[in-house]
């Protein structure tokens, strides 16, 4: 197994262990985001976007410098994935038309959407790293993994607090 496979496992074990007790939507974002970022040296902002009413983002629990608070389903890479269910990879975020640059020193990024069980996104899992092209397959085959659990276990109360 390589480094960064091996890395994940780990983390993910982690996160599963800590989640195991009792918490909430927010105290679970929290708890991911500071477990990714700690354990990854090129995740440069790692955090959450929650869906809070039609068609709309908002900045949730992060790790990292200043993120922008709001981002439409519209608009950048969060936006991108956020409507259209899927996952962003994104090499080179300059290349990409309506990147919203929170910081200049983001080269590229990826999210991954969060569905509830019915297929509501209610979040968007963004990961920004400051190194061309950081992100891969296994990248994405374990943050999934992640927002997947999340969407399952959460997903109610999530879609609870998105305004009508
Ligand atoms: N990368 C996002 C914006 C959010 S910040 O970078 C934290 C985007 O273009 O969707």
């Amino acid at each position: 197994m390589n480094q960064k496979n091996e890395t994940y496992v780990q983390v993910r074990g982690h996160i599963e262990a800590i989640l195991a007790e009792p918490c909430d939507w927010v105290a679970a974002m929290a708890t991911v985001a500071c477990e990714l970022h700690a354990a990854f040296d090129y995740f440069h902002w790692t955090g959450f976007y929650r869906t809070v009413r039609a068609a709309h983002l908002q900045v949730g629990p992060y790790q990292g410098g200043h993120g922008c608070i709001d981002i439409p389903f519209s608009r950048g890479v969060c936006g991108a994935a956020a409507s259209t269910k899927q996952t962003q990879l994104v090499d080179d975020v300059n290349a990409f038309p309506g990147h919203i640059a929170c910081s200049s020193a983001t080269v590229s990024e990826i999210v991954v959407p969060i569905m509830a069980l019915d297929g509501t996104v209610i979040a968007v899992l963004d990961v920004d790293s400051n190194n061309p092209a950081a992100f891969d397959f296994i990248d994405q085959e374990h943050l999934e993994a992640i927002c997947a659990s999340l969407g399952a276990r959460f997903g109610h109360e999530a879609i609870g607090a998105i305004a009508k």
